[in-house]
């Protein structure tokens, strides 16, 4: 969103603002939220002039640091600023893909980055990845709605008045001597961020959606949000193998997923054109039914029950897929059937609703991932999905599944149609 170029000019006086507000409070926060411990390796995404590692090394708890930005500025500053053994500056863009193990960090943590970068969905997939499943990821973010002023406000009123006053004539005396360029950007980024942060600054709910379970509380004078996330419990994976399957139990979880789901919903009956809400064409129910307009008695919704659920799939013994616990619970689930020897359909992927909340998306990526890889490897080259438009969480699951999106031009315009080719 802000350019290279912006955080560069930025690095020249990121520092007096930083020293203008409760940020040193800030930095406190964060650092009781690490819980660090000696040896633990940690990631800090978009480190800017090393702040947060400067306080880090003051604790003297010996730990290994991998301090990423993408402005040269920012870093050059960083390394004036620290130089100690374990801790390393990097140059490293966060949109791109993360060039570490999986399982390699024990903290991850990213301070007023998020919010200016596009896909976060993208950079959180790369976080999880990185951390270790026993991890913390720690991000601190602006609230929506949150205002420098206050920032700066509350520090006055906090009894840092007079320091905050000579700091100001610090910032003052900065103004003097800055170039042109520099107050350019900043009204530029002033100007950016007023106008747009209501797509960048989050609400407590835009983060728990996006993370499902996590701790989020306020820090900077209440106008960030301090977020810690641990991984959530572990989850199982296995193979959905038709013959064994509780179809009694998965009814349920039929009804659950699709409570949720988007649907085309039948709001014209197709043969006396009656317009009413006659809900989707078939859905899950406890027994076999299927409801009729009321004014040409001509069948509308069919509902599926654990008998027609097994009849379907034992009629499909090429049916394969997995199937993802958390516990006892089903949490989302995946299958498909082939529709030759190199190509195979994938006619269901599903991520319940209340999981998707608790858990996020990002924990099932790799599970799908490896179906896909293991399908791959029996001889399947062509994956196919149907999805609707509005089903976000596993359009995102596609994209990162390298799978690309074209149109369905013969069936519903809500509904796209994805195809992966792997060689
Ligand atoms: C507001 S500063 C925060 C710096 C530091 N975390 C702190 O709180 O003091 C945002 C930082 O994110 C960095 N940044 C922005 N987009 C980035 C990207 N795509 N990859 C890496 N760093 C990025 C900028 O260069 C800048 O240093």
């Amino acid at each position: 969103m802000f350019g290279k170029w912006f955080w560069n000019i930025y690095a020249i006086c990121y520092d007096s603002i930083a020293r203008l507000t409760p940020y040193q409070e800030m930095l406190s926060d964060i650092i009781a939220a690490l819980d660090l411990k000696p040896g633990m390796k940690i990631f800090d995404a978009g480190c800017g002039t090393g702040n947060l590692e400067q306080a880090i090394c003051m604790l003297n708890i010996p730990v290994d640091i991998d301090a990423v930005d993408f402005s040269c500025a920012m870093l050059k500053r960083a390394r004036k600023k620290i130089n100690v053994p374990g801790i390393n500056f990097q140059k490293l863009d966060l949109s791109r893909l993360l060039p570490y193990p999986d399982s390699f960090f024990d903290r991850v943590v990213c301070v007023n980055v998020l919010y200016a970068l596009k896909n976060i969905d993208i950079v959180l997939i790369e976080f999880r990845r990185i951390l270790k499943p026993s991890g913390k990821l720690i991000i601190c973010d602006p609230r929506k709605g949150s205002c420098f002023l206050t920032i700066f406000w509350s520090h006055l009123a906090s009894g840092g008045g007079i320091k905050a006053l000579i700091r100001l004539g610090t910032i003052i005396g900065s103004i003097v001597l800055v170039p042109e360029l520099l107050w350019l950007g900043l009204l530029n980024f002033i100007n950016d961020w007023r106008s747009r942060r209501s797509h960048k600054f989050r609400t407590k709910g835009e983060w728990l959606n996006i993370l499902g379970r996590a701790n989020i509380v306020t820090t900077y004078a209440n106008q960030h949000w301090l977020i810690e996330w641990e991984s959530p419990p572990d989850l199982i994976v296995e193979d959905w193998i038709p013959e064994n399957v509780d179809y009694e139990e998965w009814s349920k979880y039929f009804i659950e997923f699709f409570k949720g789901e988007p649907w085309n919903e039948f709001l014209m009956c197709p043969r006396c054109k009656r317009e009413d809400d006659f809900g989707p064409a078939f859905t899950w129910g406890e027994k076999d039914e299927i409801t009729f307009c009321p004014s040409c008695k001509g069948s509308l919704v069919y509902f599926w029950s654990p008998s027609r659920l097994r009849d379907y799939f034992t009629r499909r013994p090429d049916y394969r897929g997995r199937i993802v616990l958390c516990g006892k619970d089903v949490v989302a689930w995946a299958w498909g059937f082939p529709l030759s020897s190199t190509d195979f359909y994938i006619d269901t992927v599903a991520i319940l609703p209340q999981f998707r909340k608790k858990i996020g998306i990002h924990r099932f990526l790799k599970i799908f991932q490896e179906f896909i890889r293991d399908l791959n490897k029996q001889g399947y080259k062509r994956f196919e999905v149907r999805t609707h438009k509005k089903a976000r969480n596993i359009r995102l699951l596609l994209i990162h599944l390298g799978f690309q999106e074209g149109e369905i031009s013969d069936e519903d315009p809500e509904r796209s149609y994805w195809q992966l080719q792997m060689p």
